[in-house]
């Protein structure tokens, strides 16, 4: 299969790259490939694939607060433009969002047809892409993710190893409850996908939840270190933008096809024990 893969070299695009290896790929980031100028619709049209995996994103959660046009720009009117350039291309298209576009008032895990209603300008953003997506592109795919993290980029997994080395003890909130995801299960997962003509919306994530204060003690845990650390609330993080308190997604229509991604602790432990690995090479 000819697959397209925008934010190529993110932290979701670098897994993507290795897991789909035996497809033919076309990889697009920025800057040669810009979601903010209209030409990025000729790209993923002429590129002729017969999928296109659209990762690329504004994904600065408490930047876009201060960019709101241009989380805006990129997130739904760069979306619109690859969805558009899909549908010329009669390519399938898989656009990946976020748990953010709920506002974490449901106390049960968040299904696939269950209201949206974003806190922050990121969310926003976001679910205006699968609005996008879903109206633009006749055979497109938004596939739900959170709490993401990988060998490559800023994520929540790698700054908790480091500042659990350079720093005595750490804060971490403890009222935001979500699902750790490991990119690389979720590239696992997507060419499951790939198998199964999926359409609509698809919540995955890894298996179980906690929050980021159990995240954080257990890659202290995983690391062998001995760090205090202090649960507090999201009011005392003081970040810019509004955090959904329960943002578990229930993957359910993913189940019903037989796929299932590896709960999170699991995954949290070998990830954190190879970086430990490649650390000490
Ligand atoms: N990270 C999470 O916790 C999380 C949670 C839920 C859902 N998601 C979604 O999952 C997807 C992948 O996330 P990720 O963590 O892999 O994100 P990432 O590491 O930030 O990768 C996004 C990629 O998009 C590129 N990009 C940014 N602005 C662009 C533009 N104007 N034109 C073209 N490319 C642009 C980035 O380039 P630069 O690095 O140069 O900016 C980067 O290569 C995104 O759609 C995100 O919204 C992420």
């Amino acid at each position: 299969m000819r697959i397209l893969i925008t934010g190529a070299n993110g932290q979701l695009g670098c897994d993507l790259q290795r897991t789909l290896a035996s497809h033919e790929l076309i990889l697009m980031d920025i800057p040669t490939f810009d979601l903010t100028k209209s030409s990025c619709e000729e790209q993923v049209a002429s590129a002729q694939s017969d999928l296109v995996i659209h990762a690329a994103a504004y994904t600065d959660v408490d930047g876009a607060e201060h960019q709101p046009d241009l989380a805006m720009a990129v997130n739904a009117q760069g979306t619109e433009w690859v969805a558009r350039g899909a549908a010329r291309a009669k390519a399938r298209l898989i656009y990946i969002s976020t748990d953010y576009v709920f506002d974490g008032l449901k106390k049960t895990p968040y299904l696939e047809f269950d209201m949206a209603n974003p806190l922050n300008q990121y969310g926003k953003s976001k679910l205006e892409g699968e609005r996008r997506a879903l109206d633009l592109c006749p055979n497109s795919l938004v596939v739900r993710t959170s709490w993401l993290y990988g060998t490559h980029g800023k994520n929540f997994v790698n700054t908790m190893m480091r500042l659990a080395v350079e720093q005595p003890e750490l804060r971490v909130v403890a009222d935001q409850r979500g699902c750790p995801t490991n990119a690389a299960d979720l590239a696992q997962a997507l060419a499951q996908m790939l198998r199964v003509n999926m359409r609509g919306i698809v919540h995955a994530t890894g298996t179980g939840d906690c929050t980021w204060y159990e995240l954080a003690s257990a890659i202290v845990s995983v690391m062998g270190r001995q760090n205090p650390i202090h649960p507090i609330t999201t009011a005392e993080a003081g970040r810019r933008a509004a955090r959904p308190g329960y943002s578990v997604l229930a993957n359910r229509v993913l189940k019903q096809s037989g796929i299932t991604l590896p709960h999170w602790r699991d995954s949290l432990v070998q990830f954190v024990k190879s970086a430990a690995a490649s650390a000490a090479e």
